[in-house]
């Protein structure tokens, strides 16, 4: 059994999984008829607000043949009299995989320790998994070969920047994230992923300075200044004057670049109107493909009859 707290937990894997899930969402003459979750149930339990996640885990779900349901932190036990080790014991009990939204990620690795089933972290304050197999995966529909392109990263070294580093450095892309000094992403994970790094033979470089990180950029991408959870701390946005994704900072990738944001997007905070309404912006593409690489991670992580079966289909190997 595999739990999915990390993209690195499937490091191996990554590639596959991101094939699949593209081969999935266009192949409407086999997906129809695919249901190998029928009969299963996939808990949620969100302690924060999410549209993305609940809704693309939801329709998945369902796509899959299986049954979602959402537990919302308000409604069930967990964090008012019971703990979160005994909430994985019993939700194992009924449950084919769990999906958790949380604060604090040693939860979410606690609920694994404790779970009989699959567990996947469907965003903690330091990873956001799911995200970063979307976002590879939208990567990789728009430009085919991984290894050759250029990913910059502007803005607030969090959950997301973690994963999608270590999602660049498993598949080979180049990745430069910029931050202001005090914003750097988690020295671990950095430390993590240039040891992935060196088995893909991606380059990874940390600057404080958002032109150095977008010149000649593929991709742009960025996020909230400040993340859920961090509402106490809703003044660390004056830190951040010139990491907004605006016009001028985008004339200096590449001419053809693509804008990413994992969404919901401050507009006016971390990027402006002009860019996420442009040509270049493939942000509903990417929420979209939240579902097809969700479908893709819970068939291997959940139902290896369903991995296998479609993988052969495919031809995926
Ligand atoms: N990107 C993302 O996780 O969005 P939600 O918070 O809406 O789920
Ligand atoms: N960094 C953001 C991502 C939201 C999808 C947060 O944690 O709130």
């Amino acid at each position: 059994m595999r739990h999915l707290l990390a993209i690195d937990d499937v490091a191996e894997e990554f590639e596959s999984i991101i094939d699949w899930a593209i081969a999935f969402k266009h192949d409407s003459d086999v997906a129809p008829d695919f249901k190998p979750f029928d009969g299963l149930s996939i808990g949620s339990i969100y302690e924060k607000p999410s549209t993305r996640t609940r809704v693309s885990f939801e329709v998945g779900i369902n796509k899959l043949g299986g049954h979602p349901l959402t537990l919302l932190k308000g409604d069930i036990q967990l964090g008012k009299s019971e703990t979160v080790g005994d909430t994985a014991q019993v939700l194992s009990r009924y449950l084919a995989g769990i999906t958790y939204r949380c604060f604090g990620h040693a939860d979410v690795v606690q609920l694994a320790e404790h779970s009989t089933v699959p567990v996947i972290n469907a965003l903690s304050d330091k990873h956001h998994p799911c995200q970063a197999a979307a976002d590879l995966m939208t990567i990789k529909e728009k430009f085919d070969d991984l290894g050759s392109v250029k990913i910059a990263y502007v803005g607030d070294g969090n959950n997301v920047l973690h994963d999608l580093m270590l999602g660049a450095a498993i598949v080979g892309s180049d990745i430069t994230w910029a931050t202001p000094e005090g914003y750097e992403p988690d020295e671990d994970i950095v430390t993590r992923a240039l040891e992935l790094a060196e088995k893909s033979g991606s380059t990874l470089t940390g600057t404080n300075d958002p032109v150095e990180a977008v010149t000649d950029a593929n991709v742009v991408y960025t996020d909230v200044f400040v993340s859920m959870g961090e509402e106490g701390l809703a003044d660390k946005i004056g830190d951040f004057d010139g990491f907004q994704i605006n016009d001028e900072l985008v004339s200096h990738a590449d001419d053809e670049y693509l804008f990413m944001h994992c969404l919901p997007a401050h507009r006016g905070d971390e990027v402006t109107d002009s860019v996420m309404d442009s040509e270049n912006s493939i942000v509903f593409d990417q929420a979209e493909n939240r579902m097809w690489a969700q479908i893709s991670l819970l068939s291997f992580l959940i139902s290896d009859a369903a991995w296998e079966t479609y993988a052969e289909f495919l031809e995926l190997g």
